[in-house]
């Protein structure tokens, strides 16, 4: 049988094609690891994404070593958290879904790209192993504030990255003479041992207090504040632990009816 040249040339490309989409296709799950994002991140009823275990309170959470896990909410036209702060050399996961309707979770110069489809949730993993700052977009047309569903992806330094929260209860007002306390919970969202420092200023006195927090949990600092050293009036004071701070203000008022302060009392 005889094949006209120009028909081999043809058969020739066209097998060179196959094998090439062939070739990249393996090449590109071997190699960059890109993946169809499948229903491995399980189903949830919408309306019940507040009551669900990761999605009622969004955010990152450390589940050991290097790794981390982030819940993310999508809903018309914002994402729960908008702020994502992961460690440099991080593994992370990201477990997102739609409180509404279809949108999308795509973090810009990453492979990270997926619809967000309500009833389920979408999960991808990623190695950063440098710093650097990556916004989240919806690309998935979802109403006409569309274009404002907008998030950031910070990747801090491993050293600059912690988990802990600080509450700080503490009174408003208190009368001269008494003794006050300020009540401060650290809590560490990270599975490693925290060791750390909780200062208090008020006025020019200054409180110290060391805290150990063994693996996630948190731990309270009490100060107890000498409101006659104080003296009568208004005195800020900020407590700080690790990078985080709260202030307020703590009213001393004379307890034997001073004339600015009295308001009537019997
Ligand atoms: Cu959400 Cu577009």
């Amino acid at each position: 049988m005889n094949i006209h040249t120009y028909e081999k040339i043809w058969l020739g490309a066209a097998m060179v094609l196959i094998v090439g989409f062939i070739a990249t296709i393996t090449y590109g799950a071997v190699g960059p690891g890109i993946a169809m994002v499948d229903d491995d991140g399980g189903d949830i009823t919408p309306s019940e994404i507040n009551d669900d275990e990761r999605f009622a309170e969004p955010g990152v959470e450390h589940v050991g070593g290097n790794e981390y896990e982030v819940a993310v909410v999508a809903q018309a036209w914002s994402y729960s958290p908008e702020q994502i702060e992961v460690p440099a050399n991080s593994e992370v996961t990201f477990y997102v879904t739609s409180r509404d309707v279809t949108h999308s979770f795509s973090v810009v110069g990453t492979n990270v790209n997926t619809m967000v489809i309500p009833g389920q949730v979408s999960e991808m993993t990623v190695r950063f192993d440098d710093p650097g700052e990556y916004g989240i977009l919806c690309n998935e047309y979802c109403g006409e504030r569309h274009h404002t569903m907008e998030g950031l992806l910070t990747v801090v330094p491993e050293d600059e990255f912690d988990l802990t929260e600080l509450d700080v209860e503490a009174p408003d007002e208190v009368e001269a003479g008494n003794e006050t306390t300020i009540n401060a919970t650290v809590s560490d969202g990270m599975q490693t041992d925290l060791e750390t420092t909780v200062t208090l200023e008020i006025g020019d006195q200054q409180y110290e207090e060391d805290v150990t927090i063994e693996g996630a949990g948190s731990e309270s600092a009490e100060f107890a504040v000498d409101t006659d050293e104080l003296g009568a009036g208004d005195h800020d004071w900020t407590v700080t632990v690790d990078d985080e701070s709260e202030s307020g203000t703590l009213t001393v008022v004379d307890g034997n009816g001073g004339s600015d302060g009295g308001d009537g009392d019997a």
